[in-house]
């Protein structure tokens, strides 16, 4: 086991609606733990039992574009609070589903927010806390829109057409563009285990096995 040094890891999955992230996010963690990882699992908006409320005005109630901003950032902060790096400080190995390039993304991006104020409330509330690793799930648009049209009834992002997502998409690139050390990009219109075999090499390749 590689245990790590001072601290734990902390590792986030990205990509647009329909990308198929989610289904990985189990199988990563079971990985992770045969390896004596402890793993934390959360998720954004959410984690904590405010910022789960929070998460659930954000994705059905009608707001404009800061509010929004604002509301995905209080969330963060009481996560990153209350959850996130006391994880981290005991060591264990944090799996997060989207944090903040799913904000630069779909506000930033989608909904054409000003970066810099997004950038800004980034340096407030997170004080230089960045992921480890970000695993983005790269698919195209028009495919994840055939996969969204399987699943359930759609939240506020999820009922966007594809030009949003296409924004959404970019926004993602212009972050990977901006930390390539940090992020893998993975082809997640491949089969599933075609994806796992991916985040499985990637995983190996940064040393977390
Ligand atoms: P998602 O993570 O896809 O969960 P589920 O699989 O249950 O749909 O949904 C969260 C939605 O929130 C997603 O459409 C993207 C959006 N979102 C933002 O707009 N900004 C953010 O900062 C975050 C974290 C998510």
């Amino acid at each position: 086991m590689t245990a790590p040094s001072a601290g734990g890891r902390f590792i986030t999955l990205e990509g647009i609606d329909g990308a198929g992230k989610s289904s990985h996010i189990e199988a990563l963690a079971a990985w992770l733990r045969a390896r004596d990882h402890e793993v934390v699992v959360t998720r954004e908006p959410g984690g904590t039992a405010l910022a789960e409320r929070l998460r659930d005005l954000v994705l059905h109630l009608p707001m404009d574009t800061l509010t929004e901003a604002l509301l995905v950032f209080a969330a963060r902060r009481d996560h990153l609070l209350n959850l996130i790096e006391p994880a981290l400080a005991r060591g264990a190995t944090v799996l997060c589903d989207r944090f903040t390039d799913a904000t630069f993304a779909y506000q930033g991006g989608g909904r054409g927010f000003d970066l810099d104020v997004l950038a800004g409330l980034e340096g407030w509330v997170q004080h230089g806390r960045q992921p480890d690793l970000t695993l983005w799930f790269r698919i195209a648009p028009a495919a994840a829109a055939s996969r969204r049209a399987e699943a359930r009834a759609p939240d506020r992002f999820e009922s966007q057409d594809e030009a949003f997502f296409a924004r959404v998409d970019a926004g993602y690139a212009a972050r990977c563009a901006a930390a390539p050390a940090r992020f893998a990009a993975l082809d997640a219109g491949a089969d599933r285990s075609d994806v796992w075999a991916q985040i499985e090499a990637v995983l190996l390749q940064r040393g977390f096995a």
